[in-house]
């Protein structure tokens, strides 16, 4: 059944879609950048971080939650950082609720806001499903053109965790990735991902290759797969870079860490009528 006006809401003042599973799962997300803020798996604990600082304004990158980076990564391009997605009003397309959960399809086309900054046409979705013990994102964009365009992507997850030195990122053993705050490229060893100090890096992947990672804190275990996105940024500002955002409060760097499914290696390129999708999928572990 279409719950279109059922699950429109405010949020901290914004408009923004709820959504509720019969068996309890929640998440809510913002129309500007179809951007999560919330998302409680079934045993009702939240697991993303949200800034107690963000600021609700049109126009203004919320700090937290799952931003949708597109059609640029960080500052590979012309483009304001992150690209214009994030910022700018999606549509609520489709909602629904069924046994298995509750879905959300959001929509952002090309107009002349993004033609005047980026001359392609273009239809993104963002799909969101939530059930059980599970959220799933899927971002789809489409070359509504008739000339091919690419572009850079992902979605810039905030995992919640209790104490970011206390977690760890397993599943990236042994992966090439670009240091940001160095500019070189270096080898993971054999250990896990672990947060010590500033950590901006974009671990490269294989097209064809999916890849899963668990994010472990005493007591729980998340895990995040991530299929069509070769690549995956992990990000923490630390002390420093914290104090500088003033979105962000001082200590609250401890308390996420951003794995980021990612295309910037390879930005995706797209013939006109093409498609093309990326999904990330988090699982809260027994
Ligand atoms: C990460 C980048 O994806 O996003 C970082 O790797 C950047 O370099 C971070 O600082 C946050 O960006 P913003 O624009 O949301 O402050």
């Amino acid at each position: 059944m279409d719950e279109i006006s059922s699950v429109l809401t405010r949020f901290n003042g914004r408009s923004a879609v709820a959504l509720q599973a019969p068996d309890g799962a929640q998440a809510v997300l913002l129309l500007q950048g179809a951007q999560l803020v919330s998302w409680r798996a079934r045993d009702g604990r939240e697991r993303l971080y949200l800034s107690d600082s963000a600021v609700y304004a049109d126009g203004q990158a919320v700090r937290g939650g799952v931003p949708v980076v597109f059609p640029q990564f960080e500052k590979r391009g012309p483009l304001q950082r992150h690209g214009f997605a994030r910022v700018l009003p999606w549509t609520l397309e489709r909602a629904d609720v069924s046994r298995e959960g509750a879905l959300a399809v959001l929509r952002l086309e090309s107009s002349d806001i993004t033609l005047a900054q980026w001359p392609h046409r273009f239809a993104a979705e963002l799909t969101v499903n939530v059930s059980n013990e599970r959220l799933d994102v899927e971002l789809e964009v489409e070359n509504t053109g008739d000339a091919p365009l690419s572009f850079t992507a992902a979605l810039h997850t905030y995992l919640r965790v209790h104490e970011v030195e206390e977690a760890s990122l397993e599943g990236l053993r042994g992966q090439t990735y670009l240091d940001s705050l160095t500019g070189r490229e270096a080898m993971q060893g054999l250990g896990a991902v672990t947060v010590e100090d500033e950590v901006d890096r974009i671990y490269w992947g294989h097209p064809e290759h999916d890849r899963t990672l668990l994010l472990r804190e005493p007591g729980r275990t998340l895990a995040i797969d991530q299929q069509n996105f070769p690549d995956t940024v992990v990000w923490n500002p630390w002390t420093e870079k914290a104090l500088a955002m003033a979105d962000l409060p001082p200590s609250d760097f401890r308390r996420f860490l951003c794995v980021e499914a990612a295309a910037i290696g390879e930005p995706v390129q797209l013939a006109a009528g093409e498609a093309w999708w990326g999904r990330q999928t988090l699982r809260t572990q027994p």
